[in-house]
């Protein structure tokens, strides 16, 4: 059956980015690093293609975030020459991995422990390098980090003491942020990012140790944390692509949303139900990873606003009428739907390429080259 109003003729699922809208993402989170003296280090993680990190660097960002060695490993491949690893890295395999990138890159790691101190110190002399660390500290989101400046002081002492490593800073990531209900909750959570790590950094100095970066960030909180004064570098990821979720945190409306997933209506089995061509394996059944509550079902329908995406199984996706929708309208079998998901970043790391649309044009396929590996 032809798509019937799939006028990118593309087959689906499709996963689809908008470029006018993803420059534009890119272009203002730059803007306003810039504007606020701030270095900007997206995190990657959100889109895993060298292409679009090659945009955010040249756009001005100061070099790129990872999570994992596995996209740093892709993103350094692609040419890309300061990438942070903002995650505590522990084994000999991990560590050996990363240092096998320099000196091509000027690389750091996350420090939330002295117990990985002497590996990373050892891999970083056999390598003749000077591996730049940042201590993680926690503003709340209770995942990895050290709880206080005392734990913070008694550390970034301890990697003083090891002269293949290179003391760089501290930094956070409040991603509490997702569990917030109104924006006044966001807007307290970013000033709490921001202000205590400002004043943990001047704990720090105040006992001799010099902090370079105090580095903070996640999208919803990026442009609050950002401007607190004394704060030096922002790290979000999802702001290229943004989402259901960040639509529903009142970050941005719906139209700077820059991925969204095609899908073809294959059944129409009840007169209030119809059943898509994506499921959980394109649109992941992500909700939030800290307790969001402000998405309904699994993705907007773009122009259905009468329809909600209620379940998912692994290829199909089931989508019912809302009992008071204005005109009991169901789309056709055959009829393309547009599917702003709740995440992007899941649902790009489900993607093997970006079809790169401008207006009706596909102009560019990307592939998400550090999609999908475990390592
Ligand atoms: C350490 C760290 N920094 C930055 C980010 C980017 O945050 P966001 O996904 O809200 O853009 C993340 C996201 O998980 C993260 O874990």
């Amino acid at each position: 059956m032809p798509s019937v109003t799939n006028k990118l003729d593309l087959d689906t699922p499709a996963v689809v980015i908008n470029r006018p809208a993803l420059d534009k993402n890119i272009e203002a989170m730059a803007r306003f690093a810039t504007d606020h003296k701030l270095k900007l280090r997206p995190h990657v993680k959100a889109h895993k293609s060298p292409d679009i990190a090659r945009r955010q660097l040249a756009a001005g960002a100061a070099g790129i975030t990872v999570a994992k060695v596995g996209e740093a490993e892709v993103m350094a491949g692609a040419g890309v020459r300061d990438i942070f690893v903002a995650n505590e890295i522990v084994t000999p395999t991990k560590i050996d991995r990363l240092l096998a990138m320099s000196p091509d890159v000027r690389l750091a790691v996350a420090l939330d422990s002295p117990d990985n101190l002497p590996l990373l110190s050892r891999a970083a002399a056999a390598a003749a390098t000077r591996l730049g660390v940042l201590i993680e500290i926690d503003t709340g989101l209770h995942r990895c980090g050290v709880p206080d400046a005392r734990a913070a002081l008694e550390l970034a002492a301890l990697v003083a003491d090891h002269p293949s490593l290179e003391f760089r800073g501290i930094f956070t990531h409040a991603g509490q942020v997702y569990g917030a209900t109104s924006v006044d909750q966001v807007t307290e959570i970013g000033r709490l990012e921001g202000t205590t790590m400002v004043a943990m950094a001047e704990r720090l100095r105040s006992a001799g140790l010099p902090v370079a970066e105090v580095s903070v960030g996640s999208t919803p909180t990026a442009r609050i944390s950002g401007a607190v004064p004394g704060v030096t570098e922002i790290r979000p990821g999802n702001y290229v692509f943004y989402d259901a979720i960040q639509v529903g945190l009142g970050v941005v409306a719906e139209e700077r949303c820059a991925l969204r997933v095609l899908a073809t209506v294959v059944s129409r089995p009840a007169s209030d139900r119809v059943v898509l061509d994506a499921g959980s394996k394109t649109l992941a059944l992500d909700r939030g990873a800290h307790g969001t509550s402000v998405v309904q079902g699994f993705g907007r329908l773009v122009g259905w606003p009468g329809m909600l995406l209620e379940r998912l199984s692994e290829e199909h996706g089931v989508a019912v009428l809302a009992p008071d929708a204005a005109d009991g309208r169901l789309p056709r079998i055959g009829e393309t739907i547009e599917i702003i998901p709740n995440h992007a970043c899941t649902v790009a790391n489900l993607a093997r390429v970006f079809n790169v649309v401008e207006g009706d044009r596909v102009v560019d396929r990307w592939p998400v080259a550090a999609a999908g590996r475990v390592d």
